[in-house]
């Protein structure tokens, strides 16, 4: 027994967050990466780096039974925290009761600003000057669970929304394995 808490992780996506936790896993360990996605490209890596994957489309499956595949899954490998990076699907009322208090998230922006969607292009049109991320525990309200941490960049003249994203991007994956680190801590 390594003591270590076992941290599932569900990603839609490329992962670039799976691969940070993963790499810089401190007192947890990743059990487990599900994608809702059979092609993304999060899983293949997942896969070649050993890591055990599962992947459930929700095509064609009730909602319900398309998430309780997903905590069989998780339940399987043990998984005490759910971390959620780059899952794009919203979870049920129902699967985040099961689990509550015990799935964080990675938001691109600083909550309680610009929740949802097109955050780097809210937040320019806004003409901010300071941008960032925050991981924040997942509540049934959208992008709403207390913040457990941020990271905040500089937001520059003539940044576009990828390159906002891309400054963002390298501040969340040096925020999100230390936030879950102390969260899984506490
Ligand atoms: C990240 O910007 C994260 O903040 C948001 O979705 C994106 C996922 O990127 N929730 P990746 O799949 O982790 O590379």
């Amino acid at each position: 027994m390594s003591g270590k808490t076992k941290v599932g992780i569900l990603l839609s996506g490329r992962g670039s967050n799976m691969m940070a936790l993963v790499e810089q896993a401190s007192g947890y360990e990743v059990t487990l990466a599900a994608s809702d996605k059979p092609d993304a490209a999060g899983i293949a890596w997942a896969r070649d780096h050993g890591l055990a994957t599962f992947v459930q489309s929700p095509k064609g499956i009730p909602k319900a039974e398309y998430e309780a595949t997903i905590d069989a899954a998780l339940r399987e490998a043990d998984v005490e925290i759910i971390a959620l990076a780059g899952y794009m699907r919203l979870l049920t009322d129902e699967f985040v009761a099961r689990w509550r208090g015990r799935i964080v998230n990675i938001h691109p922006s600083l909550l309680p600003k610009y929740k949802g969607l097109d955050t780097h292009a809210r937040a320019i049109a806004a003409g901010d000057t300071v941008g960032g991320c925050s991981v924040h525990v997942v509540t049934e309200e959208l992008d709403g669970g207390e913040v457990l941490g941020q990271a905040e960049v500089p937001i520059l003249p003539g940044d576009t929304p990828d390159t906002l994203a891309a400054r963002v991007l390298a501040a969340e994956h040096r925020l999100y394995p230390r936030i879950l680190a102390e969260f899984c801590a506490r």
